[in-house]
């Protein structure tokens, strides 16, 4: 998988401009406010349909205008592909090959990304749902079925609990939702017990390389089983509280480093190496599932690792595309800088 170029239009700070990249590392480098994490931003955005920095996207408008548009080429194995994106002006018009897509869920999937900031530690200190986020990403770029039938789970979900918040809920129509939310659950979450059975083969692996320690990892699947929802009288429960009290929109994925809690106890450059153990994780099984190696955006990462770390971060990075920020180039590796396209804002 190869991005060759983005054209960029009003998107934060950019006017107009055309980026051409290297299939291997680019190295994009400036100082502060120069526009380094809006590119990230606007590859990102090809991908997933989101900002890593808003949920509103008219914030990515130029604030002078009244529209964005991002078009992106890529390449994978098979043929070069094109998405582009307008949004504002009252319309949000994205495009697939140049045919018109009717939302971005026909988009998401095709553009295997994995995005690493300073954030990325989250994973671990962060609330479930930023573990439940990791599943989900890992699990959309791998298997072709599983962002709809996600969107169709919380489509049903928040049906399920606007009829519980509304004041005389019936209990039939409340069942009848139940016998459609629970299969979807269901599946929902034996994939994403697919995916831990896998971390729990890799990640300690991972670790290794990145931190040179070996440390045992275990990965617990904190399940909500929406079959519960099938008991009687769990009915009366959610009536009262007004919500869906199980399913998958409320698992829990329980990390431990050598049997303890790594949330809570795990120091903070620990808990990067993991959450970047667990990122490649995710980057090797896209790349087994679909022969195509996911693009790479590290921004600005490079801070919170000691030396050896990055270096050894950087040694698992190869092979695919690699979008790296940087205020400073003289802590990337000469290795690096010699075979890498430099763009300088
Ligand atoms: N909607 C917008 N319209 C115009 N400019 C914007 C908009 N949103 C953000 N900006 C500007 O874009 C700049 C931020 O760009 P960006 O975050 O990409 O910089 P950076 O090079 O990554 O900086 P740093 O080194 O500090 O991380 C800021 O100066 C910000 O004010
Ligand atoms: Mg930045």
């Amino acid at each position: 998988m190869e991005i060759s170029s983005l054209h960029i239009e009003n998107f934060r700070a950019f006017k107009k401009n055309e980026f051409n990249f290297s299939p291997f590392y680019n190295i994009i480098t400036g100082k502060n406010s120069t526009g380094k994490t809006t590119i990230l931003e606007a590859i990102y955005l090809t991908s997933s349909g989101k900002s890593f920095i808003t949920t509103h996207l008219l914030n990515c408008v130029s604030f002078d205008k009244q529209y964005f548009f991002v078009s992106l080429i890529f390449q994978d194995s098979l043929r070069k592909k094109n998405i582009d994106i307008l949004i504002g002006n009252g319309k949000k018009e994205i495009q697939l090959n140049h045919k018109k897509a009717k939302g971005f869920f026909e988009i998401i999937g095709t553009l295997p990304v994995i995005f690493l900031n300073y954030k990325v530690v989250d994973i671990i200190k962060g609330g479930p749902e930023k573990r439940r986020n990791f599943l989900n990403h890992w699990l959309i770029f791998t298997d072709p079925s599983y962002y709809s039938e996600l969107s169709n789970y919380y489509a049903l979900l928040h049906q399920r609990n606007a009829l519980l918040k509304s004041i005389n809920a019936s209990k039939e129509l409340l069942s009848v939702l139940s016998d459609k939310i629970i299969p979807v659950g269901e599946i929902i979450q034996q994939k994403r017990r697919e995916v831990i059975s896998l971390l729990n083969d890799v990640v300690q692996k991972n670790l290794y390389k990145i931190s040179n320690k070996n440390v045992k990892m275990e990965f617990i699947y904190d399940s909500s089983p929406v079959g519960k929802l099938a008991k009687n009288g769990i009915e009366n429960a959610e009536i009262q509280r007004k919500r869906t009290l199980f399913g998958p929109h409320l698992d829990e994925l329980e990390i431990l480093m050598d049997g303890i809690q790594a949330r809570e106890f795990s120091s903070l450059g620990e808990a990067y190496s993991v959450a970047f153990a667990m990122r490649f994780a995710e980057k090797e099984s896209i790349m087994g599932k679909r022969g195509e190696m996911p693009i790479l955006l590290m921004d600005d990462f490079f801070s919170d690792l000691d030396e050896t770390r990055r270096e050894n971060v950087l040694k698992m990075t190869e092979g695919g595309q690699i979008f790296l920020t940087t205020l400073n180039l003289n802590i990337i590796p000469k290795n690096v800088l010699d075979k890498a396209k430099i763009i300088s804002l």
